[in-house]
């Protein structure tokens, strides 16, 4: 039991890779905190647990009072707070040409994916430093260092999680309080199939046609899982990462590796690091509506 003794407060865990996150804290003998604005989905990943192994806690990571009371449940429980996973984040569709809607899309997924993710640090932080020491680990995604062509806002959230991720591992190092950033690839969760869907109608595929078409430009010819992320979530919570802080963890089963796709260069879906030139962006736009309208044969 790696986590006996520990507390651990998780953000977004009434879904995919936050819910299965709480499931193997709780499994590794953590007390956990599960909160989410889906209050269903935290009530069912309760129910899939033994009786008492988390703490239902429904609240908006972008209100500091939910905050607050999502701190206060977890002291609550007695030991303190050692651990911090910030998994909830939203990704609405984000191709929008008016420039107010636009912007309010832009506003949306900043508050949620990056000053939810602050506010959060900035509650929950001082109590681990209070306790000795503990862990932060962020989710950020594969956009955060890639960008995704025609896409800017959750990119943006996601690469302004890594910076913040830094900053604090650099400022709370000193307290022992270590954070890193997980970027998952694809995985099949209710988030990813949102943003995948209109893409899907927009190329007159179903879904199990477009994920098919993704599990080809991986590597290891599958998508992720939500336990795939869960696991390096695990591990970089644990005192097996004892030296590990300020760190951008990708999981993605080698979909980075690979420069975000196939093999052939031109049908990559993203660039690979060092390459961002004008020229480049252009070009990789180019590769990705091919991309798209291959998938659409
Ligand atoms: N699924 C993927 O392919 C993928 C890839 C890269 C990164 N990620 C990241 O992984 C994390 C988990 O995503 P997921 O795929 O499991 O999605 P998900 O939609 O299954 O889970 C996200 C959860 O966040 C919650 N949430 C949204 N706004 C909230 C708010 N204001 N306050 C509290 N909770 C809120 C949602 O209700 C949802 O339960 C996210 O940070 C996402 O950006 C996912």
């Amino acid at each position: 039991m790696k986590f006996e003794g520990k507390t651990a407060l998780i953000t977004g865990a009434g879904s995919g890779i936050g819910a299965a996150t709480a499931k193997r804290f709780a499994a590794d003998g953590a007390a956990v905190v599960i909160t989410d604005v889906n209050e269903q989905g935290l009530n069912e990943v309760a129910a899939a647990l033994p009786e008492g192994a988390v703490s239902v806690c429904p609240g908006d990571i972008t209100k500091p009072g939910d905050v607050e009371r999502m701190a206060a449940v977890a002291l609550a429980l007695g030991s303190g707070l050692d651990i911090l996973v910030n998994c909830a984040a939203i990704d609405p569709p984000d191709r929008e040409t008016d420039t107010a809607k636009a912007l309010d899309i832009w506003h949306k997924i900043m508050e949620v994916n990056l000053t939810g993710a602050y506010l959060l640090m900035r509650t929950i932080i001082p109590h681990i430093v209070r306790q000795g020491g503990g862990a932060v680990v962020n989710i950020s995604s594969l956009s955060g260092i890639r960008f995704i062509p025609g896409k800017p806002s959750y990119p943006a959230s996601k690469g302004g999680l890594i910076a913040l991720t830094q900053m604090a591992a650099v400022q709370y190092g000193p307290d022992n309080v270590r954070c890193n950033v997980v970027c998952p690839g694809p995985v099949r969760t209710p988030l990813f199939v949102g943003n995948t869907k209109p893409f899907a109608d927009m190329v007159g595929k179903d879904l199990e046609e477009v994920f098919e078409a993704f599990t080809a430009l991986s590597p290891m010819h599958r998508m992720g899982e939500s336990a795939d992320v869960a696991k390096a979530v695990l591990f970089l919570a644990s005192d097996d990462g004892e030296w590990v802080t300020g760190q951008e963890f990708v999981v993605d089963g080698g979909f980075e590796a690979g420069g975000g796709g196939v093999a052939r260069e031109d049908d990559r879906l993203m660039p690979a690091r060092g390459e961002l030139t004008n020229d480049r962006c252009s070009q990789i736009a180019g590769a990705a509506r091919h991309e798209y309208a291959h998938a659409s044969k």
